[in-house]
């Protein structure tokens, strides 16, 4: 029999979903559940219940746990053999097309914006792309949409650009400024940052490539599944999906309408423009 416990964190989920429209509960259990224990003595609350009220009395209280609830972690050119991939397997059939359009779900941040950004400049293809950058979380996105990284990723990040095969040199694109760099603004002349939730809203279309990296290993199967059904509609036929790591295409119930193009690097082609 389920305890108490538990029947008030899922009570907290639903009033969550009621109240604000922010639906986690498809969210992988054991992850979810731990970042929100955490806030319960983060705000010296006793139990599920009690944050629960407060949520529901507070509005502005929501919107300070909100990024709490989920994982932001990124890094510019996260996984460099995985850019380098796409360098060889994707730009090649993007170079065909006179228009683009790019989804980078899940875009936190905005590091894989910007690196995605700065390997389609250096293959003379980011003038005639958009690239639609979207999260759930706010906050995540007013960052993104400033473009301004601590000066002590740099390093990483600069190692990762190297190692992706990067063309140029990785300060051309930031200015290092107290202890920040700034990206360069023509980067995001293109991007357009939007909410969007995985979980509840509807497609983006006609997309060349969506990549969502790290985004569906917090999700149980039934909401990956919706959100891979939500991306095969946005994609064009033979349009690209990317996955995270430790992601996979092969056991979802999408993976049909899909060709493996590197199973490393989790590269997967859209097989037909009407599955
Ligand atoms: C670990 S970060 C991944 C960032 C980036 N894609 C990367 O790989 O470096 C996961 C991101 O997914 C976002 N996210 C979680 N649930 C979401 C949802 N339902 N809809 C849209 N984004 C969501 C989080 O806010 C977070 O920014």
């Amino acid at each position: 029999m389920i305890d108490n416990e538990q029947v008030e964190y899922k009570l907290l989920l639903e009033a969550i979903h009621l109240k604000y429209g922010y639906d986690f509960r498809g969210y992988a259990s054991g992850s979810l559940e731990r970042r929100v224990r955490a806030l319960l003595s983060k705000f010296r609350l006793n139990d599920f219940s009690e944050l629960m009220q407060r949520l529901l009395k507070e509005p502005d209280f929501f919107r300070t746990i909100l990024p709490h609830m989920t994982v932001g972690t990124s890094e510019m050119f996260r996984d460099p053999h995985f850019y380098k991939s796409m360098r060889a397997e994707i730009i090649p059939a993007l170079r065909t097309f006179a228009s683009l359009n790019v989804w980078v779900a899940g875009c936190s941040t905005g590091q894989e914006a910007y690196s995605l950004a700065i390997m389609l400049h250096e293959e003379g293809l980011l003038d005639r792309t958009v690239i639609f950058a979207t999260d759930v979380n706010p906050a995540a996105l007013k960052a993104a949409r400033e473009g301004i990284f601590a000066a002590d990723t740099i390093q990483l990040y600069t190692r990762n650009y190297v190692e992706s095969g990067g063309a140029k040199t990785f300060s051309d694109y930031y200015t290092a400024d107290y202890g920040y760099a700034r990206m360069a603004s023509y980067l995001k002349d293109n991007m357009v940052f939007s909410e969007h939730n995985l979980g509840t809203d509807g497609v983006f279309s006609e997309m060349n490539l969506v990549m969502c990296r790290n985004v569906l290993i917090y999700f149980d199967k039934d909401l990956q599944n919706r959100v891979l059904n939500l991306f095969r509609e946005s994609l064009r036929f033979r349009g690209y999906l990317c996955l995270g790591s430790k992601e996979n295409l092969r056991f979802s119930n999408q993976a049909y309408a899909f060709e493996t193009i590197d199973a490393r690097n989790k590269i997967y082609q859209k097989l037909s423009g009407n599955l």
